[in-house]
């Protein structure tokens, strides 16, 4: 049996609701056809925006979306996807040599922030720094956020159609610059971020601090947040000599960093769909990792950065499957079908992340639709909510809510994977509090039996079980696809249950129970 207890006294923090961010990249199918029709197309669009897609995502709220890249932004010129669509120029993206598309550049600027309009989510602006010059990033920024009628940018914005700025506010400086994103080492990656956020920040309040800051890109309402990039996984090496570099407090680091962007995909054993015991708990084993990964960075970053101003951005996360389980069979670049696997994947490390709210401040599973870990398979007229999707349904209740203590204790599973013997916990858990409303969501992490589980919330804190919220598949391997698009999908009570009786969880199952206070 597992013991889940709630420490109702403390708090870890608010949740930042940008936790549940999303992701989106010109690779595959993820724009073309996940997100973009065009305005021609037979398939119901909102002046070309998938119709189906849009509507589920009011429903999520998501808060927050990172474009254009990944890799493709490094070689990313944003004018291209300006003005006429018919004029805008054909490229070879990023991606061009791996997906094959010729990049049209239909979907840019203002598509971009029309779908985040229509979501309500707020703009992450991705731009790279090894392919481009800063003044390019600073015309962007002046494009997106020059009020109406000022500049020459802000103009041609209006003649596109959008008269009020975008006030885009957060912006990442590269995109995994250790690698494909120029090779860089930390510190010439440092000295180009540097190099970039000053030119498009111009002056800061940490070199005029007595002055009263009137123009746009900074001020209450339309403050920069520059994202850097961080780390490859466990890279510590990395942060260690990139916050060397930047020697916090000294001359050199004028421009402040809001976010450190660190990456961790936890991989794959092979097949999406087809996997052992295990193999499906080596994956939830390097899922966990994740745990480490934000405590050991963090750690290195407090000598640097001691007062916590620097949030910790996991700006893409996920599973990285074989190619070929999804719709179009790999016609689409990394497009993968996610079963309950990648539902218990998403839904542990979304409770690291909210058991850490006090230092994540923003994260971005990878990639929204048609690609990796998924919420979406969009294929022409057949559009899929997968069981990923599920998960973050199940889970916007803790956006924006005060995360507090769990602490489990119980079994751990026992398995042997390629000769190496490693232990998983029976389940993972994490706890929040709105408006006395204490929600909690779990995951069972045993992919052959059941776990029981006991709340205890305190002596002098009386709970009781009002509504459940349980996502399990009899199959774990199971997934929706166009003959069957609800096959795994969660299913929701309401009841009135003692924190006395056990809770008694599916194996491999994702329950949320929200629980109210006995008065
Ligand atoms: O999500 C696919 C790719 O994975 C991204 O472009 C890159 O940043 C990462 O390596």
């Amino acid at each position: 049996m597992n013991t889940v207890s709630v420490n109702l006294n403390q708090e870890i923090g608010v949740i930042n609701p940008n936790i549940y961010g999303h992701f989106i990249e010109h690779i595959g199918g993820v724009i073309y056809d996940g997100i973009w029709v065009g305005t021609e197309s037979s398939i119901p669009n909102e002046a070309g925006l998938r119709l189906d897609l849009i509507e589920s995502l009011k429903r999520l709220e998501p808060p927050v979306i990172r474009w254009p890249g990944g890799c493709f932004a490094e070689a990313y010129h944003w004018r291209d996807g300006i003005g006429p669509r018919a004029q805008r120029p054909v490229r070879n993206g990023w991606w061009q040599r791996l997906d094959g598309f010729l990049e049209n550049n239909h979907f840019g600027t203002e598509e971009f922030m029309r779908f985040c309009r229509s979501i309500a989510a707020e703009p992450y602006l991705a731009a790279g720094v090894s392919g481009v010059t800063p003044m390019e990033i600073r015309d962007w920024v002046d494009y997106c956020n020059a009020p109406r009628g000022t500049t020459t940018l802000a103009q041609e914005r209006e003649q596109n159609g959008s008269g009020a700025p975008h006030r885009v506010r957060y912006w990442g400086l590269g995109n995994e610059n250790w690698g494909f994103g120029g090779n860089y080492t930390p510190e010439t990656y440092c000295a180009d971020f540097r190099r970039f956020s000053s030119i498009v920040a111009g002056p800061t309040p940490a070199v005029f601090p007595d002055s009263t800051f009137r123009g746009y890109s900074f001020g209450d309402a339309e403050s920069l947040k520059f994202i850097a990039c961080g780390p490859n996984g466990d890279d510590y090496e990395w942060t260690e000599r990139f916050f060397k570099a930047w020697k916090p407090g000294s001359y050199d680091s004028i421009i402040p960093i809001d976010g450190y962007s660190l990456h961790y995909y936890c991989g794959t054993t092979g097949s999406a769909t087809r996997f052992n015991e295990p193999q499906w708990y080596e994956l939830i084993h390097r899922a966990l990792e994740m745990e480490q990964l934000i405590d050991r960075h963090r750690a290195i970053m407090d000598r640097f950065d001691p007062d916590r101003r620097i949030s910790l951005v996991i700006d893409e996360w996920g599973t990285w499957h074989e190619i070929g389980s999804g719709p179009t069979r790999n016609e689409y670049q990394f497009e993968q079908q996610s079963t309950m696997r990648d539902a218990v994947i998403a839904a542990l490390t979304l409770n690291t992340f909210n058991n850490r709210a006090d230092v994540v401040g923003m994260a971005n599973i990878s990639q929204l639709v048609n690609c990796l870990q998924s919420l979406y398979l969009a294929n022409g007229d057949s559009f899929i909510e997968t069981p990923v999707f599920h998960v973050f349904d199940m889970y916007r209740r803790h956006k924006g809510a005060r995360a507090v203590p769990v602490c489990v204790s119980g079994p751990s599973i026992e398995f042997e994977y390629e000769g190496e013997h490693k232990h998983v916990p029976q389940i993972s858990c994490s706890a929040s509090l709105t408006n006395g409303l204490l929600c909690l969501t779990l995951a069972n992490l045993d992919i052959s039996s059941s776990a029981r589980v006991r709340v205890n919330t305190g002596d002098r804190n009386k709970y009781m079980v009002v509504r459940r919220c349980d996502l399990h598949a009899d199959d774990p391997q199971s997934v929706n696809d166009t003959d069957s698009p609800t096959r795994v999908s969660p299913v929701e009570c309401n009841l009135r249950a003692s924190t006395d009786e056990l809770l008694e969880l599916a194996p491999a199952a994702v329950v949320r129970v929200e629980l109210e206070a006995v008065v």
